[in-house]
């Protein structure tokens, strides 16, 4: 799919030098409207020059370019005469190769500083004001800058903070742009694009829409495609877009392990099946699934009879399908790229990782493989999909399996629902702004003496688990006010019988993971 993105699209190529911000960057780039790839460092002039990239960005990368091994790029890319903007690593490198100097520092930058623009006639900076606050993360610095570039910017620490030749289209900031902490960030990625790379913005969730559809007709003609549901979103937004494509050719098949939260189960049926007409096969797998799970305790075991049974039972529906010989995935570009080392942009084989039974065969499609998790969402809104379903909090496949501690009973997993949807009925309108990342419930394996009435009781807690987050990497838990916490525990407590104790996870990630297991 992303072959005909970047036929019809101008396309900014991201040079991928092993940081966390390639992706970042792209994402900036795209929310910009202008398409982005991210493509390995090392890639060469003659591979640029075939990809007709109408812009390239060098992306920052290890603490020193004198590290061991550390990446250098084909310099022959800097005498193309497309615009190029080397970020952090990138325009230290750029300077390297073009005769600038970095001198070896014991002085690092990290976190905020106050970046000063020192030269009016600076083209990437136009506009800014003279002093703003901008992020930085490094060690060396550019000492001089090559022939041809004026210096632009400086902060107390580094002196050269930005640089560039226009007459070379040629543009270098030592800090990141695009970090939200950066004040003017977002406005330096636009300047540079639409300004002196010339790029208009014209990528939009429509255009995404409208040539993913097209390009599926092609690919598939008149054979039938089956799908995978699961409730989330990526295999959600997959269904509607094969769909509008394909209508009656695709068979969505949704695998219920009965380990969804309250309704959910309920919910992907009536969007599928009543509002989008999707032909559905609902294969109510509870019985089997908790069968299977009978007497287990350890998580990975849990985790793994789940996802092989999906599987099973997955094929024994679509293998019923008669000529059915594409299988659509939600393959989303993060899964794609290999981010962060010199594999970047090399495909995974996701053959691979679906177990096809013997003699069983599917062509994948994947029209989400150049999407951002975001840029998906947006594109199930744009679809019609529900908020309860693109909006949704990120959900373990394994479902409520991973929040029941212990062996997994039909009632348990009533309790645990039943909590869960109080936690998530409390929390949301509580959080109107959806300023927590993820609030849920989970049932530990241990009861406790309480009293109600006159009666001691001998019952399970709940345990309530809500963070703010940005990536899930890490976490910490949500300041939720007293009064909610209050009325989510009356609200268990007095709703739930078998639920005699209500806590609050107070801990962080690091040290805690966001889920129990
Ligand atoms: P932890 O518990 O490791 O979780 O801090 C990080 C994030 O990943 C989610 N999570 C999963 N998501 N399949 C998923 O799609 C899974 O098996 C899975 N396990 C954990 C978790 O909810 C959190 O957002």
């Amino acid at each position: 799919m992303s072959a005909s993105y970047h036929e019809q699209q101008p396309t900014v190529l991201v040079l991928d030098f092993g940081a966390q911000y390639a992706q970042l960057i792209a994402r900036r780039v795209r929310e910009a409207r202008v398409y982005s790839e991210i493509v390995p460092y090392d890639i060469s002039a003659e591979d640029v020059e075939s990809r007709k990239p109408a812009a390239l960005i060098l992306s920052g990368g290890p603490s020193s370019v004198y590290a061991e091994g550390a990446p250098r790029m084909d310099a022959r890319i800097l005498e193309m005469g497309i615009p190029i903007l080397g970020l952090c690593y990138g325009m230290q490198l750029m300077a390297l190769e073009l005769g600038g100097e970095v001198p070896r520092t014991d002085v690092g930058e990290y976190g905020f500083a106050e970046l000063q623009v020192v030269d009016p006639r600076c083209r990437l900076l136009e506009d800014m004001p003279e002093r703003s606050q901008a992020w930085m993360s490094h060690r060396d610095s550019v000492g001089s800058v090559p022939e041809g570039f004026i210096m632009t910017a400086r902060t107390a620490i580094t002196p050269i903070a930005a640089m560039e030749d226009p007459g070379r289209r040629l543009y270098a900031a030592q800090f990141h742009p695009e970090v939200a902490h950066t004040q003017f960030g977002q406005e330096i990625v636009r300047r540079f694009l639409y300004e002196i790379a010339e790029i208009p913005p014209v990528w939009t969730m429509v255009n995404i829409i409208d040539e993913n559809v097209e390009s599926i007709r092609e690919q598939v003609g008149a054979d039938r495609v089956i799908c995978g549901l699961s409730g989330g979103v990526d295999s959600s937004v997959t269904a509607a877009l094969v769909h509008r494509a394909v209508g009656d050719q695709l068979t969505c098949v949704f695998v219920d392990h009965g380990l969804m939260r309250k309704d959910e189960g309920a919910e992907v049926v009536r969007v599928f099946r009543d509002q989008f007409h999707v032909d559905l096969v609902h294969v109510q797998a509870q019985e089997r699934y908790l069968s299977l799970l009978s007497g287990v305790t350890d998580p990975e075991q849990k985790r793994r009879i789940i996802g092989e049974e999906f599987w099973k039972v997955f094929f024994e529906e679509a293998t019923k399908l008669k000529g059915a010989r594409w299988l659509a995935q939600g393959t989303l570009y993060p899964d794609v790229i290999e981010s962060g080392s010199r594999t970047a942009a090399k495909i995974k084989s996701h053959h691979n990782l679906i177990p096809f039974p013997d003699g069983v065969h599917f062509d994948l499609i994947e029209p989400l493989r150049a999407l951002f998790k975001d840029e998906v969402r947006a594109v199930g809104k744009e679809l019609g999909l529900p908020d309860d379903i693109v909006l949704r909090q990120p959900f373990p496949g394994p479902g409520l399996a991973v929040r029941i501690i212990g062996e997994i009973t039909y009632e348990k997993l009533e309790l645990l629902r039943r909590a869960d949807a109080i936690v998530r009925e409390e929390i949301a309108a509580w959080d109107r702004d959806g300023t927590v990342w993820q609030y849920f419930a989970v049932l530990p394996d241990i009861r406790s003496v309480g009293v109600m009435g006159d009666e001691r009781t001998y019952g399970r807690p709940i345990v309530v688990r809500a963070v703010t987050s940005v990536d899930a990497m890490t976490a910490d838990w949500a300041r939720l006010p007293h009064e909610l916490l209050a009325r989510i525990s009356n609200r268990i407590i007095n709703e739930i019988e078998g639920i005699n104790r209500v806590a609050y996870d107070i801990t962080s990630k690091p040290p805690g993971t966001i889920e129990w297991e």
